[in-house]
This record gives C-alpha cells, structure tokens and sequence, in this order.
C-alpha cells in the first residue's frame, strides 16, 4: 500500500496533467503483473520470441516505436534498444518504476512518450480516427509493435462511452479497432501486433460462465502464433472463476 503510494506520487510528478487519471489502472495493471508473474510467464516469453522472430530478419534497425509499453514485460527491452538506434515507448502513463529502471539500465536510446492512442476524441468530434497517423512523423521508422493495447483501447473507452451515456458505444469501439488495425497494416515499415482476441471465465469445472470477444467484432488479422493467456487465475477472481485469454500474434502490414 505504502509502495503504491509512494509509485503514485512519483508518477504524477512526471505525467502530463492530462494523462495522470490513467496512473490508478497503471498501477492495477502493476499489482496484477506481480501478483500473477508465474502465470503470466508463458505469455511474456511467447511476446518476447515473437518480436525476436519479428526483428531477426531485418536488416535496417533505426527506429523502433513500441504501442502500450507500459510495464515492460511483454518487450524484449533490452533487445530492441540494442539493436535499434532509438526505441520509443509509447503509452498514457509511464510509471515512476518504469523510469528509474529504464535510468538504472543505462537504457540511454529509449525515449518515453505520452500519448492517447485510442482516436476517441476525434471519433466523438466526428472525424474518422486515425490514432497512429503520427507515426507518420517518425524519422527513419523501422518498426512498430502494437503491445497488447488493443483490447485494453476497447476497454478503456467503453468505460467512457458508458459512463457518458452514448447511444452506441459498440459502433465507437468497434471504429476505434479497426483504425489501430488499418493503422498498423498501412504503415510501411515492419510491424508485430500482439493481442488478446477473446476470453473465457471458466469454474473449476470446466464449465464456460462467460465468454466474449474483445475486438468489438473486428475481424483480427491472419495470425502467425496463437496462445492462451492466465489473465486471472483462481485466486485472482477469489478461488472458483478464472478469466484465460486468447491471444494472437501477426504482421498485419506484410
Ligand atoms: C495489457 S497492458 C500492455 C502491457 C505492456 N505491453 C507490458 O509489456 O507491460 C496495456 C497497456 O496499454 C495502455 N493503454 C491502454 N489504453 C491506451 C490508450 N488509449 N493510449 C495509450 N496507451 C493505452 C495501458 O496504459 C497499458 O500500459
């Protein structure tokens, strides 16, 4: 609790106003990963092989552009900074930790940004969303992972769209998807897309007790690799429901 307060405060200090409301599920998303580091290791290094298959080949490396960094533990970090020139982490918080680990590293090419990557404020002003056409500007970009963020685009913005009380937030959300998705496979540059297509909670008998899809119905693109993430295990969900993940990885612009 102490922790979480002092990595709240140190956060804030450094996170743009406009961002500083996403620090509270930052840090559930921290708690979590700690929590569930033993079952969430398979997905992590399923994550790490795919960008490691990803980058092999390539044979210019100059700018690497990361999606929904956050906590670091689905990018091979030190990999990519490397053998890239410049890795920019793209997310709406970057925790305090993150950072000092990132210093202590010597992580010296890695560059943080903070930014909205959903495309919902232009979606709700009416124009069509286009949340990665800044990527645009990068120079000499290489490659861009999309790192697990996807869904959490989807639930972010129901969260608003819900508590705003819009009349159809399944429309927005599924809009919002699809423009990540077009986005990645218009880029021309190498790209990883990662993310969780669908889940399932299940009893401790098997039985299915709720189960969706987390793209909102946007049909994902040809996946190279497939595997079930824990997301939350038994005791996560308080002993006799657990929440597993399926999760997808492709090269939506090859
Ligand atoms: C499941 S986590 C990804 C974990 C991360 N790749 C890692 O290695 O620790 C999803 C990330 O997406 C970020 N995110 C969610 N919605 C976002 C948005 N609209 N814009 C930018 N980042 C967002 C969250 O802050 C979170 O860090």
């Amino acid at each position: 609790m102490i922790l979480e307060a002092i990595q709240y405060a140190a956060t804030a200090l450094v996170t743009p106003r406009e961002f500083r409301p996403f620090i509270r599920s930052s840090l559930g998303l921290w708690g979590r990963a700690g929590r569930c580091a033993k079952d969430w290791a398979a997905h992590e290094e399923h994550c790490h092989a795919f960008i490691h298959e990803t980058i092999a080949p390539m044979k210019q490396k100059r700018t690497a552009v990361v999606l929904g960094s956050g906590l670091l533990r689905d990018v091979p970090i030190f990999e990519l900074s490397r053998q890239f020139d410049t890795v920019v982490l793209v997310d709406l918080v970057h925790l305090a930790s993150v950072r000092a680990w990132i210093r202590a590293k010597r992580l010296s090419n890695v560059r943080l940004i903070s930014r909205d990557l959903s495309g919902l404020s232009e979606a709700l002003g009416g124009k069509d969303p286009e949340p990665l056409a800044f990527l645009r500007q990068v120079p000499y970009l290489d490659l861009v992972v999309s790192a697990n963020i996807v869904s959490q685009i989807g639930l972010g913005c129901r969260r608003v769209l819900e508590r705003s009380g819009h009349a159809d937030p399944d429309a927005v959300l599924s809009r919002l998807i699809e423009a990540h998705l077009d986005g990645l496979a218009g880029l021309p540059c190498k790209t990883a897309l990662l993310t969780d297509v669908a889940y399932e909670v299940t009893d401790r008998q098997g039985k299915v007790v709720e189960a969706d899809d987390l793209l909102c119905g946007v049909p994902a693109p040809a996946a190279r690799h497939g595997w079930d993430w824990p997301v939350a295990p038994f005791r996560e969900l308080g002993g006799d429901r657990q929440a597993v993940h399926r999760v997808i990885a492709a090269h939506p612009s090859i």
